[in-house]
């Protein structure tokens, strides 16, 4: 059956204390809402609704810049009067629309297709009038609960403020996530009403009203409550990445990555990394980072977008490398700034070796030719090209190309000055 999607993603997010709407909070660097959607374009639905209304504008232009299979359309909810009043924004879009409408929230990063493909068949093979993906937590606070009757059917949602003490301890919660025959949809939000807690017009009561009808309402409970987590506040937001950081690192162990502390691998989803790399404590990558098999990275490691580094490379503690290829067994052991740099194989770069690729106008580029060795607390001044098998003296500010197989040293010379101390205590 046809079906189409819509997400609700009007609301100003109060609780995250913000000028930013909550939609627009960035979660491992893009924006919170854009997760639902790529995960909701996968999909492929007919059509995709996006309901804006708190900073429409800003919420929208956000959304042009980025990449995706579907676009949405989007329909305004000028007052946020509740996420059902949000629905109704699009009735006259979907009056004739006669196959399933999903509603997601905007606030829903982790939800996967998979779960949501399993919703949708579960609906359908079940003839409901609606179906709800729940899922049961330990701690159900700010959840609306699911009520079921003795023999266990859903009745209703009912949303924690206007709970009884009863109802409270329910931990089978909503995900806010739906699936329903969009004309009984649209019969229903004509009549509910904002007379609760909130005193607003409640997606959650069309449940009721479908059930007071007798109409079949299915629960589709999924086991992993992570997915349905929503970003309500600054702490929820912070919970959300390191779930996509732990199922990053757990992706890339089953592949046989070893990460010795999964806790502290911040690895980009996107990221790739080869076999048998070794990930030390504390490392950031990127998203945009290509890393090769058998490399080492770390501990303290920060590998920005554009990193590309080939097999068998050892990239050390304290060291930053963006938008940079360093080629197959290259080492950069320790303390150095990597930017904008093509490093060929088999180079070591010394401890404490910065890239200096930026005047303050333009960034340029530093290229490093295979096998050259380049000694600690070298400067180089892009642009500038380090030849084949060519050195660089310690300390070194490197100002010109250095031909292959040369030594390059640009320090001033030492000087010692001879029983200087003990001519000093004589004066
Ligand atoms: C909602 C559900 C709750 C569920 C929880 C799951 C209702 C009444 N409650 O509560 O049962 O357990 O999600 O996370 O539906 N929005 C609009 N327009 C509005 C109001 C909200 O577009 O007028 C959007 C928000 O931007 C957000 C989504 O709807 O993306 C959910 O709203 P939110 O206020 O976060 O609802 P919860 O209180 O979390
Ligand atoms: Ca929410």
């Amino acid at each position: 059956m046809e079906y189409r999607s819509l997400i609700l993603a009007a609301g100003k997010g109060t609780r995250m204390k913000s000028d930013l709407p909550k939609v627009l909070h960035p979660l491992l660097g893009r924006p919170v809402v854009n997760y639902i959607l790529q995960t909701v374009a996968q999909l492929g639905p007919e059509k995709i609704y996006l309901v804006i209304g708190h900073q429409a504008e800003l919420v929208q232009s956000a959304l042009e810049k980025v990449q995706l299979p579907v676009k949405p359309d989007f329909v305004l909810q000028r007052e946020q009067l509740g996420t059902g009043h949000a629905v109704m924004q699009a009735k006259e879009l979907l009056q004739d629309f006669s196959g399933i409408l999903l509603v997601l929230p905007g606030d829903a990063p982790l939800i996967s297709a998979a779960t949501l493909r399993g919703l949708l068949d579960y609906h359908q093979s079940g003839g409901y009038s609606a179906t709800i993906l729940t899922t049961v937590v330990d701690v159900p606070t700010g959840y609306g609960r699911i009520v079921r009757d003795s023999a266990g059917d859903v009745v209703g949602i009912v949303e924690e403020k206007d709970a009884s003490d009863q109802e409270r301890l329910i931990k089978e919660i909503n995900s806010s996530i739906y699936c329903f025959d969009t004309q009984l949809l649209l019969a229903c939000l004509g009549e509910i009403t904002a007379d609760n807690k909130q005193g607003e017009y409640y997606l959650t009561d069309v449940i009721k009203i479908l059930r007071q009808k007798d109409y079949q309402v299915g629960a589709y409970l999924t086991s992993d409550p992570t997915e349905v987590m929503g970003i309500n506040t600054r702490q929820e937001l912070a919970q959300a990445g390191k779930i996509l950081w732990r199922r990053k690192a757990d992706e890339l162990m089953s592949a046989g990555v070893t990460i010795l502390d999964p806790d502290t691998a911040y690895i980009h989803p996107e990221a790739q990394v080869g076999p048998d790399t070794i990930i030390y404590p504390a490392v950031v990558v990127a998203e945009d980072v290509v890393i090769g098999s058998g490399c080492q990275v770390g501990p303290f490691a920060y590998l920005r977008p554009g990193t590309r580094l080939a097999d068998g490379v050892k990239v050390g503690d304290f060291v930053e490398i963006k938008n940079s290829v360093v080629g197959h067994g290259s080492k950069v052991p320790h303390h150095s700034y990597i930017g904008d740099a093509v490093i060929g194989s088999g180079v070591n770069i010394g401890a404490g070796t910065i890239t200096c690729n930026y005047d303050g106008q333009k960034k340029s580029r530093t290229v490093i030719s295979d096998g050259a060795f380049i000694g600690s607390n070298t400067n180089l001044v892009a642009p500038v090209t380090v030849g084949e098998s060519a050195y660089i003296a310690a300390g070194s500010t490197i100002t010109k190309d250095i031909p292959d197989g040369a030594l390059g040293v640009a320090r001033s010379r030492q000087v010692n000055k001879e029983n200087w101390v003990a001519a000093r205590k004589k004066s």
